[in-house]
């Protein structure tokens, strides 16, 4: 007899078992950026007490804790990332106080907060920044090259694209490894490490979980700020280590953070946000004495192939086996095209690789929208783009507006229930059927889909921390065991018959069973029981 699996199959209604010590370990960890999650007020932008208003959305998905882009002070020029005061919330976004209740909220919901924290450079209009004496010892001035000092003190160019150097009225040059309103600070001098333990200590008091580490390779640059040679820096970035980025002495610094966080009760954690050239290198940020985890972007980066998808999950859990470190696993994020979109294959190829993520040992980040199955929108008009990477690069690449689109809660029109007065970036006339409205209770619908494995995913007792073993599969096909489930990948266009492995227990399409075979459809992705 012929049997199909709709997708996916009910929750079991039981509560979820009290997860213990170790919490990050195998967490899910729902990135909420901020000024697109909901909007509380009518403005336009998502601000603290609409994620406030959203937990119970985020507690019945199944998500462990939140991390919350940056909401400080600050003048925005690159959405938060430059911030004018730590201690202080940005009024487009609230108040300190929201910032109270928002955790207290989540708290009491069962969900833990992370934080943004941004140490690698502040905003030009911070306070260390508008006063020359002080800016002059907390950020990296240079004298310019050249007869008059009219040239960068070297060849390092910003993320963002144009020099990574400006040059002040007084005639010496800073550095901004990102926009020029974001100076990097300089982490050779004590003010610093003691300002930013300080700021840690403010938010862990207030009850944070945890924080996001932003740029976490790159407080050190190499001493005497080395040259990188013409046109090097665009074909070394990523795979070499460069004069700023992952020198070893940031090391130091994450060893006198962790010590910090153990300090406080509750598992508080730290996260890095580090871009290594290589797995073994980015395993250095989580040995004991380091930070709890650190975003694996070599998954991120990986292309929707058998070989590759394989390969990088055997370096990523290899490189941590020694350190002791749970891996991670992340597709999408609030700097990246999203996966629906980056990985080619339409919502089938990213609700399986979402299925497939999930099933893999570590920890998880989820970012905002993928759970409706979100694209990313790429006919954002020119005037309507924020993003400070758009306009260094002259618009060629590197644009984060697509991305960040504010999320549809409900309704027909936008600004689909995401606030009562529009939306800060403009949102695509055909997403009312990817409302979280339209899809909740749709068993067909991606919501569900994530839902259901969320939830599986806490059930099943194993599944979150451990190892995989792989198993024989067919050629475009991955299958590994995990405690309890195997699961099976279809990376091909084409549906593929298989062996049947066992009972379906949760799959991205739906799977037909046949006698002893099972015929699963192309980029699909499914869990069965063994
Ligand atoms: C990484 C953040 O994710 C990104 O959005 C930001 O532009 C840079 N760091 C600079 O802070
Ligand atoms: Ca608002």
């Amino acid at each position: 007899m012929t049997q199909e699996l709709t997708s996916p199959s009910p929750a079991p209604q039981a509560p979820a078992p009290h997860r213990g010590p170790g919490w990050w370990r195998d967490a899910v960890i729902y990135q909420v950026y901020v000024r697109s999650f909901a909007d509380s007020n009518g403005d336009g932008i998502g601000d603290l007490r609409g994620v406030c208003g959203r937990l119970p959305y985020l507690k019945a998905l199944g998500v462990d804790a939140v991390w919350l882009t940056p909401f400080y002070a600050s003048p925005q020029a690159d959405g938060g990332y430059d911030v004018a005061d730590y201690r202080a919330v940005d009024p487009l976004f609230g108040s300190l106080d929201d910032a109270r209740d928002l955790i207290g909220a989540a708290h009491d919901a069962g969900l833990r907060v992370i934080i943004d924290i941004v140490p690698n450079h502040t905003s030009d209009r911070h306070p260390w920044f508008q006063d020359p004496a002080l800016a002059r010892e907390r950020y990296v001035f240079r004298p310019g090259k050249g007869e008059r000092g009219e040239l960068p003190p070297n060849d390092w160019e910003s993320i963002f694209g144009g020099p990574a150097w400006t040059r002040t009225d007084r005639g010496d040059w800073y550095l901004h490894l990102f926009a020029p309103e974001q100076p990097d600070l300089n982490w050779d001098n004590p003010d610093v490490h003691a300002e930013f333990a300080a700021i840690m200590r403010f938010w862990l008091d207030l009850g944070v979980d945890g924080f996001r580490i932003d740029v976490a390779h790159g407080m050190v640059k190499a001493p005497g700020l080395p040259d990188i040679g013409h046109g090097e820096q665009a074909r070394l970035v990523g795979s070499q280590v460069l004069p700023f980025f992952d020198q070893d002495g940031v090391h130091a610094i994450h060893r006198t953070w962790r010590r910090l966080l153990d300090e406080y009760d509750g598992e508080r954690i730290g996260v890095a946000e580090a871009w290594a050239p290589s797995a073994e290198r980015l395993a250095l940020y989580v040995r004991p004495d380091e930070l709890h985890q650190a975003f694996n972007f070599h998954y991120l980066r990986a292309s929707w192939d058998v070989t590759e998808l394989r390969g990088v999950i055997d370096e990523s859990l290899a490189a941590m086996r020694p350190v002791g470190a749970p891996a991670t696993w992340v597709l999408s994020n609030h700097d990246v095209v999203r996966h629906r979109t980056r990985l080619g294959g339409g919502l089938d190829r990213a609700r399986a690789a979402a299925l497939l993520m999930l099933a893999l040992p570590g920890s998880a980040y989820l970012y905002q929208g993928e759970e409706l199955g979100l694209p990313e929108v790429t006919d954002l008009p020119d005037e309507a783009r924020q993003d400070p990477s758009f306009f260094r690069a002259n618009g060629q690449d590197g644009f984060r507006d697509g991305c960040r689109v504010p999320l549809p809660w409900s309704g027909d029109l936008p600004p689909y229930g995401f606030g009562s007065g529009g939306s800060w970036l403009p949102q695509p006339a055909d997403w009312a059927p990817l409302t979280v409205e339209a899809q909740t209770g749709d068993p067909g619908s991606t919501l569900e889909l994530y839902r259901t494995a969320l939830d599986l995913r806490r059930r099943l007792p194993g599944l979150g921390d451990g190892e995989i073993s792989w198993q024989p599969a067919p050629e475009g096909l991955l299958a590994f065991r995990r405690p309890g489930v195997l699961c099976t990948v279809n990376t091909l266009g084409r549906a593929a018959a298989l062996p049947l492995p066992g009972k379906p227990l949760l799959s991205s399409a739906p799977v037909t069973i046949d006698g002893a075979s099972a015929v699963v459809p192309g980029d699909s992705c499914t869990w069965w029981a063994i």
